[in-house]
Formats: structure tokens, sequence, C-alpha cells
């Protein structure tokens, strides 16, 4: 049975939050921005931020999934539940919890910029540059993670972990 070990700790997690919360309330305040979560992975992230952000801002989620067994199979990505709130003229930050190939926030920018924001820009945890297969653009990162198979902090593996406090990767064991 694969045991959780833990790569980046809840306080590391925390901290790295609050410095991006502190450059997104400079970008953002006056703004009334709308964060748009992608379900599932997201819901944590978001829930950190918006409340080290401290400004008004309103969210909304959008839910995506791949096409086949795997993204890497097919590498298409379909929406499985739209943003719900009007979007044109609203300055949009897209809340990720982690990128990897990059299909999913290629897909989902390529949708809200049809509805016109004011502007749309896309904030993410944690980043697998190793693995990308599109390229896409990052307007806030939080950190870089190896290309090894990480659950907790809103991540999963079989919907399993994801209520872990910290960022793990998952070891065999005898
Ligand atoms: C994960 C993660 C991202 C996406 C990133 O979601 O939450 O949304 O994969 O991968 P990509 O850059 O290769 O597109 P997943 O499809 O596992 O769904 P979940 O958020 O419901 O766990």
């Amino acid at each position: 049975m694969d045991q959780p070990k833990v790569i980046i700790t809840r306080e590391e997690i925390s901290n790295k939050i609050a410095e991006l919360a502190t450059q997104l309330r400079k970008d953002y305040r006056e703004k009334n921005p709308l964060l748009i979560g992608i379900l599932k992975g997201s819901f944590v992230f978001m829930s950190d931020l918006v409340r080290a952000m401290n400004i008004p801002v309103e969210i909304d989620f959008v839910r995506l999934a791949s096409y086949g067994t795997s993204k890497d199979s097919s590498g298409k990505v379909k929406l499985i539940k739209d943003v719900e709130t009007p979007i044109k003229d609203r300055h949009v930050l897209v809340v990720e919890d982690i990128i990897d190939s990059g299909l999913t926030v290629r897909f989902i920018l390529d949708h809200l910029s049809l509805h016109k924001p004011a502007s749309l820009k896309f904030c993410v945890l944690f980043d697998k540059p190793s693995r990308r297969k599109v390229e896409v653009p990052i307007d806030y990162v939080g950190f870089t993670v190896p290309n090894a198979f990480v659950v907790g902090y809103g991540l999963d593996w079989n919907e399993k972990f994801r209520y872990l406090p910290d960022l793990c990767i998952l070891e065999e064991q005898d």
C-alpha cells in the first residue's frame, strides 16, 4: 500500500499563500475580481486564498474532465460544469491547484476568453513544468514540484488523500 510522504508542509503552503495574497491584494484592490476555481482539486486552495487576500472578491467554479481513460492518451478536455456568473468586462482570476500537461488551463483560458472578460489571469499553487505538453501563461505561481505523483491539499489519487493538509508524494511500502 502506498503511503503519503510530506514534501511541502502546511506551514510552507500557508506562508506561500500569504505571499501570493499580498501580491493579489495589490493587483486586484478596487477591481471586484471574480475568482474561478477548477473543481475538484482547487477547493482547498481557493478557500485559503480568498481568506488570505481579505479584499472583496466573488467566486465561482467550473468542472472539467478529460475524454478517454487518461489525459495522456487523448489530450482532450470537456466542460462538465460551466461558470454561472457573467464574466463579460469582469476581472477574472482562474485558481488552480496544479498544472501538469497544461491542457486543462489551455482549455479554460480559451473558453473564458470567448466571453470577453476585462482581464483574465491564472494563479496556480503547484507547477509541474516537466510534464507540460502545451505552453500556457501563468501569472502567479506558488511552488514548482518534481515529476512525482502528488496528493493532499485538495489533490487526489482515486479520490483519496484530498483531505491531507500537506502536499505529499505516494511512496511504496513493503
Ligand atoms: C487535476 C488538477 C488540474 C489538472 C491539471 O485535475 O486538479 O485541474 O489535473 O492537469 P493538466 O495540466 O494535465 O490538465 P483532475 O483532472 O485530476 O480532476 P480533479 O481536480 O477533480 O482531481
